[in-house]
C-alpha cells in the first residue's frame, strides 16, 4: 500500500509486542520490550547501511573486513524515543545521539517543541528517528522538518506502532522517508490515539500514567 513502509515480520518482534501491548505488562518490562523490539526493528532499518573495506589480522594471518563506512545520528522524540535508544546505540556504539523534545497538544493534537539539542551542522550521514508511536504523524512530521533544515541527507523513522492516519501523514508530506514498524494498527480513536495500539508510549515506560 505504502512502498515506504516496511512492517516487521519477523517472530520475535510479533510475540514481544503481543506482550508489549498487554495491559498488564508493568513499566520494566514494558521498557525492556521497548529495547529489544526496537533492536529488532533497528536491524531491519539499516540493512543498507553503506561499507568500506578493512584489512584484519586474525591469529592465523590476513583477511579482509568490512566496516560502517557511513555516521548514524540517533535522533530519539523525547520523552517516549528515549527508551528506543539504549538497544539501537548497543549494536552501533560509534553512533551520535540528538534529542528532540516534542509533545502533543492534548487539545489540538499539535505537536509542541520545547527541546533541540542538534549541533549546528550535520556530522552524520544517517539519521534514524527513534519514536515508539505514529498517531496523527505531527510530531514526526514536524521532527523530519527539522532535520532536513538542518541539512540532513538521509533520514529513517524507526517506531514501534503506527496508525494509517499517521503514515498516510507522514508520507504526504515527506515522502522520501523510509518508515519501519513493528506493525501498523487499525486506527486512531476521536482523542488521538492509536487503536488498539498500547496506550500511552511515555506514561507505560515512565510509570507516570
Ligand atoms: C507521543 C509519542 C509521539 C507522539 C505521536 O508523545 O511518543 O511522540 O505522541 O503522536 P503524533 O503522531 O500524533 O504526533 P507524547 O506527545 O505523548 O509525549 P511524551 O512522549 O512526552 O509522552
Ligand atoms: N501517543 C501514544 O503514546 N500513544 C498513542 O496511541 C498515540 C500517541
Amino acid at each position: 500500500m505504502w512502498p515506504q513502509v516496511h512492517i516487521s515480520n519477523h517472530p520475535l518482534v510479533q510475540h514481544k509486542l503481543a506482550m508489549l501491548r498487554d495491559v498488564k505488562t508493568e513499566p520494566k518490562k514494558f521498557r525492556e520490550l521497548i529495547r529489544e523490539i526496537t533492536m529488532l526493528v533497528g536491524c531491519e532499518a539499516t540493512t543498507d547501511l553503506g561499507l568500506s573495506e578493512i584489512e584484519v589480522r586474525t591469529p592465523m594471518g590476513l583477511t579482509r573486513g568490512q566496516q560502517l563506512a557511513e555516521k548514524i545520528g540517533l535522533v530519539p522524540i523525547l520523552r517516549a524515543g528515549l527508551g528506543m535508544v539504549d538497544g539501537i546505540w548497543e549494536m552501533m556504539p560509534q553512533a551520535e545521539v540528538w534529542h528532540i523534545g516534542i509533545f502533543r497538544d492534548e487539545r489540538t493534537l499539535k505537536p509542541v517543541q520545547y527541546y533541540n539539542k542538534l549541533p549546528v551542522a550535520p556530522r552524520v550521514q544517517v539519521c534514524l528517528i527513534l519514536d515508539p508511536m505514529l498517531a496523527t504523524g505531527g510530531s514526526a512530521v514536524a521532527t523530519v522538518g527539522i532535520l532536513k533544515k538542518w541539512g540532513a541527507q538521509r533520514i529513517k523513522f524507526v517506531g514501534i506502532i503506527a496508525a494509517p492516519e499517521g503514515i498516510n501523514t507522514l508520507v504526504g508530506a515527506h515522502p522520501d522517508i523510509p518508515i519501519h514498524v513493528a506493525a501498523v494498527d487499525d486506527h486512531l480513536n476521536d482523542i488521538g490515539y492509536i487503536v488498539p495500539g498500547l496506550g500511552d508510549a511515555g506514561d507505560r515506560q515512565f510509570g507516570t500514567g
